[in-house]
């Protein structure tokens, strides 16, 4: 079974850095059983529309706009993002929900837009430490879940990836063990089914992220209901990248 691996650029490399970036990764994973995405700042979208064709690299935005079009300056939409050829976009990453209080009911309309222009979503959601000391992981989830995928037909769920990231493992170094993170996959294909079928929560795509490296990705992968991973810190380096791809 193909995994879907991920690479998160963040607000990191200028366009220059990018171009210098595929030149050595593109090698590198040209034979990737593999789906390798890259999730890019929205000024390098262009090149990759360019350099990324009839490659084997899927690539997608961070974020985009609740909006369609119109007076909201600094923003981007759905079509400006499908435009160049985003395959998808995230959605609900921890740093935008806490940096500019996004919320739930945002993230729902992102989606909504997203779908909307055949844009695939990798929704992010995942617990604080605290809400994770007071055993609230699952409750957490199924509210983000629950929001998120509200109003949503069950055959649109092809488009969606969920990404767990449990955010204190965000950059931390600091990772839930194999079995937890096993079990919370469990948990959330529980909600998906109790929000939609038993078909549903076995086909949805569910894949982690959080303080993954070339260390311990093969162990994590190895995780029988998990199809893949979100990667950001180790993503930068070329080679490291390709490795976990590997
Ligand atoms: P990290 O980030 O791999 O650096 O922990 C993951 C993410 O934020 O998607």
């Amino acid at each position: 079974m193909k995994k879907f691996i991920v690479g998160n650029f963040k607000m990191n490399t200028t366009t220059h850095e990018f171009a210098k970036y595929l030149d050595k990764f593109l090698p590198l994973v040209k034979d990737s059983k593999n789906v390798v995405g890259l999730s890019i700042p929205y000024t390098h979208l262009m090149l990759a529309s360019q350099k990324l064709v009839s490659t084997n690299v899927v690539y997608g935005s961070q974020n985009i706009s609740t909006e369609e079009k119109g007076a909201f300056t600094g923003e981007i939409s759905n079509l400006m993002v499908k435009d160049l050829g985003a395959y998808f976009t995230l959605v609900g990453h921890s740093e935008i929900r806490k940096k500019f209080r996004e919320t739930n009911e945002q993230i729902n309309q992102k989606i909504i837009r997203a779908l909307s222009v055949n844009l695939k979503c990798i929704l992010c959601v995942g617990e604080t430490k605290t809400e994770r000391n007071a055993n609230k992981t699952k409750q957490v989830l199924k509210k983000q879940l629950e929001i998120a995928l509200k109003g949503l037909y069950e055959n649109e769920l092809k488009n969606i990836i969920i990404a767990y990231e449990p955010i204190w493992a965000i950059g931390t170094g600091k990772m839930p063990t194999v079995k937890e993170i096993e079990k919370t996959v469990c948990d959330i294909r529980q909600i998906v089914l109790d929000m939609f079928s038993q078909k549903s929560a076995e086909k949805i795509c569910v894949i982690y992220g959080g303080s993954v490296n070339q260390n311990n990705s093969a162990n994590i992968l190895k995780i029988k209901n998990l199809n893949g991973l979100l990667i950001g810190g180790a993503c930068l380096d070329p080679v490291e990248f390709a490795n976990i791809t590997k």
